[in-house]
């Protein structure tokens, strides 16, 4: 336990929770069949379809870039394109692994407002680069600069998607976070509305280190377990992560646990809703500070992340699932009494709500 400050620098910093470690401990007895033969991978299709209520190909992996790019490559030819926000994680920080993995389709950043697209933008792009081959478009809920894409955006932009012939891939490395602030099933947010293909993330939740690559099309899961073999994430001893994924889908696990990283994180919004640079609507919150606020907050021992690439002095704060009440108690206090904080400039982010 920190004796003052707190890290806030990303929800990877958090450890997985009890249950995720019981399931681990569990599935630790005896032999298991290797490669996914063994009885947690093969419960993995029935356990996603009941949480998704429809038929799907799940396969496990261990980190979310494998998770879309994997996923990405299954919908998209070397040929074709892979449309996202300009600031998606499969386009700033994957290192082109949706493009290696593909064998080179090319990915296509759309400007957007709050990391989101909407149907104007994603037509505008389909005019100026229209697909050659096979393509992909790739939205990610919760999106990088942790706002949500309410169900009727991604509705409307899985329309167009399909009406241009691309195929939706949604990186869902906080889905349970956006489910949790939508208030909806989780499959509102994916097959619903549209998406072909999930990236579904349970690390940052709560899990040691469980991803998965989720087809609604079994068809489109054609030829996946030898791309994922050439992509080096089939386990040999696979039952550890399915084990996880398992716990993960427990509503106990998962929507207990987004519940609380968005409600804290709602709460260091209100503390700072002068500083927002966007809503807060689920477990991030992008703060824009000046230099001496940011040195006197860090001097305090809070730890965050510079966000230069969204805007001039912004920052970013990740809450996660297992925060200390007390270190984000500090932290509104110590953003209450930065010199410089001004109540009464409210910008209109402050208290979003879903809709
Ligand atoms: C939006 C988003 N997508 C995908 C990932 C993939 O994560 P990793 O490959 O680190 O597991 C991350 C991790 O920060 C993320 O924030």
């Amino acid at each position: 336990m920190r004796e003052r400050g707190g890290r806030f620098l990303s929800d990877n910093t958090a450890a997985a929770c009890p249950e995720i470690m019981a399931a681990l401990v569990a599935a630790n007895a005896g032999t298991a069949l290797s490669y996914g033969a063994d009885d947690w991978t093969r419960r993995l299709d029935a356990a996603f379809a009941g949480f998704f209520a429809h038929d799907v190909r799940v396969f496990p992996v261990v980190t979310g870039t494998a998770a879309n790019a994997l996923g990405l490559a299954s919908i998209a030819a070397p040929e074709g394109a892979i449309y996202a926000w300009e600031g998606a994680h499969i386009i700033r920080v994957e290192e082109g692994a949706p493009e290696f993995f593909s064998g080179g389709a090319r990915l296509v950043p759309i400007p957007g407002k709050e990391a989101k697209l909407t149907r104007d933008d994603l037509a505008a792009a389909l005019r100026a680069q229209p697909p050659r081959g096979a393509s992909a478009l790739s939205l990610s809920n919760v999106t990088e600069l942790g706002t949500v894409y309410r169900l009727a955006e991604i509705a409307a932009l899985g329309e167009h998607a399909h009406r241009a012939g691309l195929r939706v891939q949604l990186d869902g490395a906080r889905l349970g976070n956006a489910a949790v602030f939508l208030d909806c099933h989780p499959a509102d947010l994916t097959w619903r509305a549209g998406v072909d293909v999930l990236a579904f993330g349970a690390t940052k939740n709560g899990a040691l280190a469980a991803e998965a690559v989720v087809f609604f099309d079994p068809a489109l899961a054609e030829g996946f377990e030898r791309r994922r073999t050439r992509g080096g994430h089939l386990l040999s001893k696979l039952r550890y992560v399915s084990a996880q994924l398992l716990a993960y889908l427990d509503p106990g696990v998962w929507r207990r646990n987004a519940r609380r990283a968005n409600a804290l994180a709602a709460q260091i919004g209100a503390s700072a809703d002068w500083a927002l640079c966007y809503p807060v609507e689920a477990n991030q919150v992008f703060l824009k500070l000046d230099a001496a606020q940011k040195q006197r907050l860090r001097a305090e021992g809070f730890e965050f992340n510079d966000w230069e690439d969204s805007g001039p002095d912004h920052t970013r704060f990740v809450v996660s699932w297992d925060q200390p009440d007390a270190e984000v108690a500090g932290l509104c206090e110590a953003l209450r009494a930065l010199p410089g904080a001004r109540p009464e400039n409210k910008e209109s982010h402050a208290n979003a709500a879903a809709d």
